[in-house]
């Protein structure tokens, strides 16, 4: 596939055919996978492909963060934003029971023990190079280290007719998902990787244009366009 083209139509995809995945295919793609970078070339990754019972243990516990997640949508907030005032977050909480109402039992979530590939990728923190670990910020830059290795991933499922969707709500019972699946402390849960025979193509990704994030030189700075 042509690299344009990939990194233009590679959408999420929730819904499998009963198609089974062959392990030589899984192991391609995290073969070529593995040449994501990370700081330091550490490559912080492990990764657990989830075929037993703990499945529908990880099902439950992503049904439960899933439901969080619609709750903060129900309230009109952005889910786990890091930014969120106290009054957004027990407004998010105060709607959890409508999220359980529209659970769907054909959803993605409530399916996903049946999902064809499970991975779920951890993070090494002890291996990580997070540069902002001493900023009075939220940190985000060691997930940088193992989240291009999440996409490679993905790019190289639909190279090979396969689709899938990274996700993170898993993330909300983090120790859980250790004791499940006997994962040291020392190790996070980067996301959960679903992988299949897609149901459908997406046709056409929405996603912002340049104009709408980039500018010259400052923030507040011209508009980034080419010049004529
Ligand atoms: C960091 C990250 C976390 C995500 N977490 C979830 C998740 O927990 N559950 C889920 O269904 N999709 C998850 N997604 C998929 C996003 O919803 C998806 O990339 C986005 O909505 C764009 O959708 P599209 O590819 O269909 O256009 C996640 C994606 C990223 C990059």
């Amino acid at each position: 596939m042509e690299l344009t083209h990939a990194l233009r139509s590679t959408g999420s995809i929730r819904e499998f055919t009963d198609q089974p995945v062959s392990e030589a295919t899984l192991y391609e793609i995290l073969d070529d996978a593995r040449f994501a970078p990370s700081g330091g070339n550490r490559q912080a990754w492990r990764v657990i492909i989830v075929e037993g019972e703990q499945r529908h243990q990880l099902r439950d516990l992503y049904l439960d963060g899933w439901h969080d997640y619609v709750a903060h949508l129900l309230a009109g907030s952005i889910p786990f934003s890091p930014l969120a005032s106290e009054h957004e977050r027990v407004a998010a909480s105060s709607r959890r029971d409508d999220a359980i109402a529209l659970s769907n039992p054909t959803g993605f979530a409530e399916t996903i023990d049946r999902i064809p590939v499970m991975l779920i990728v951890l993070a090494d923190l002890g291996a990580l190079a997070a540069t902002d670990r001493d900023l009075d910020r939220y940190q985000l830059v060691g997930g940088a280290s193992v989240y291009p290795f999440v996409w490679s991933i993905l790019l190289g499922a639909h190279e090979r007719g396969l689709g899938g969707v990274m996700t993170t709500v898993l993330t909300l019972h983090e120790d859980r998902v250790r004791e499940v699946l006997k994962v040291p402390d020392t190790f996070a849960i980067a996301a959960l990787v679903a992988l299949g025979v897609p149901l459908h193509q997406p046709t056409r990704l929405r996603r912002r244009p340049v104009e709408e994030f980039a500018t010259r030189n400052t923030f507040d700075g011209d508009v980034f366009r080419v010049h004529s």
